[in-house]
């Protein structure tokens, strides 16, 4: 099947849907989503994050869609033409989403853990507006406990459904979900039964909020001082490979590695996560590949090593000169 996103055409097989053609394509035309999650089965059609505009439906029925389409949950026409960042209306449009998704949010970047790694934050900078005609009081909750590693922040939590979703598909009797409806919607745990499944830590790295943090991680450092090493460990509950988040020979924290759509390649058991944070406990494979647009990868080891790379070579060059200029 042939489908145009922003001008470039490509070739999917039948059932793909218009997200996943634009990833195909790459990045630049990929619509961001806070939903979506191509490891979780049903996921997305709950943000609008991810909206495009079909201007021409398929070659049998040239006729455009009236309205913009959750691209996560439409699948491609033979001959379908899209328009994501080309479109002025749909640039327009979602940063109508991102108000709408900030109207509960509170802005407390500064003391939130999830500040440098946080969708909303860069969906914030990238297809936001710098105001909000909101006048109503948000909604507030008190922070609380989910099981004795995860914190759940009610009032950032923007109701994505991921951590629900890996829970029902990941866990075994999954004890969390969403009660209410509407603005009353909330994450909440049956009654006073907490997230204690092997598996149940993923549901932090899932989050692109900071709705769920993970307590032994909390406010210890801000993500971009830490550097982060893909590791493995010998694992029975998992393949053991994680990424391992270090200040000095300190590990901070423990996460499954993520890849180029931050989404998690292999999700990890909680002993991995919380159970071995000593350097000793882990082969470091190497610097994490930061793909994600964000202060964490601003002045990136990566990138420094490779600046001590070429500074050691041109030393050891001008080191050379000096000792050829000695008497
Ligand atoms: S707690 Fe996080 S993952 Fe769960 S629904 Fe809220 S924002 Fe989504
Ligand atoms: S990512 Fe498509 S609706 Fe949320």
């Amino acid at each position: 099947m042939k489908v145009t996103i922003d001008g470039i055409e490509i070739d999917v097989p039948k059932g793909t849907t218009i997200l996943q053609a634009a990833r195909m394509i790459g990045p630049e035309v990929a619509p961001p989503t806070m939903c979506y999650y191509s490891k979780l089965k049903t996921s997305g059609g709950y943000c609008r994050t991810c909206i495009v505009k079909v201007t021409q439906g398929s070659t049998a029925n040239p006729n455009p869609m009236p309205k913009p389409v959750a691209s996560c949950r439409t699948e491609v026409m033979d001959g379908m033409v899209v328009q994501n960042i080309t479109s002025p209306e749909i640039i327009e449009a979602r940063k109508g989403i991102v108000e709408f998704l900030l109207i509960n949010h509170p802005l407390d970047c500064p003391v939130c853990d999830q500040a440098g790694e946080c969708k909303l934050q860069d969906l914030g900078y990238e297809h936001g507006s710098a105001n909000t005609r909101y006048e109503f009081k948000r909604r507030e909750y008190e922070p609380i406990d989910i099981g004795d590693k995860i914190k759940l922040h009610m009032n950032r939590c923007i109701l994505c459904y991921r951590c629900v979703k890996t829970a029902e598909q990941i866990t075994d009797g999954r004890v969390h979900g969403m009660i209410h409806r509407g603005d009353a919607a909330e994450i909440s745990t049956y009654i006073e039964q907490s997230l204690s499944n092997d598996f149940s830590g993923n549901v932090i790295d899932v989050c692109p909020v900071g709705a769920l943090t993970d307590k032994t991680f909390r406010f210890k450092q801000r993500v971009w001082f830490t550097k982060p090493v893909d590791a493995h460990r010998d694992c029975k509950k998992c393949s053991g490979k994680a990424r391992v988040w270090l200040k000095g020979e300190e590990v901070l924290r423990v996460t499954a590695r993520k890849d180029q759509w931050d989404e998690v390649e292999e999700f990890i058991c909680n002993s991995c996560r919380y159970d071995h944070k000593k350097k000793s406990d882990w082969v470091i494979e190497g610097p994490s590949p930061i793909h994600r647009n964000s202060v964490i990868s601003q002045n990136h080891y990566q990138h420094l090593n490779e600046l001590k790379v070429e500074a050691m070579k041109h030393q050891k060059a001008l080191g050379f000169m000096s000792i050829n200029k000695k008497p």
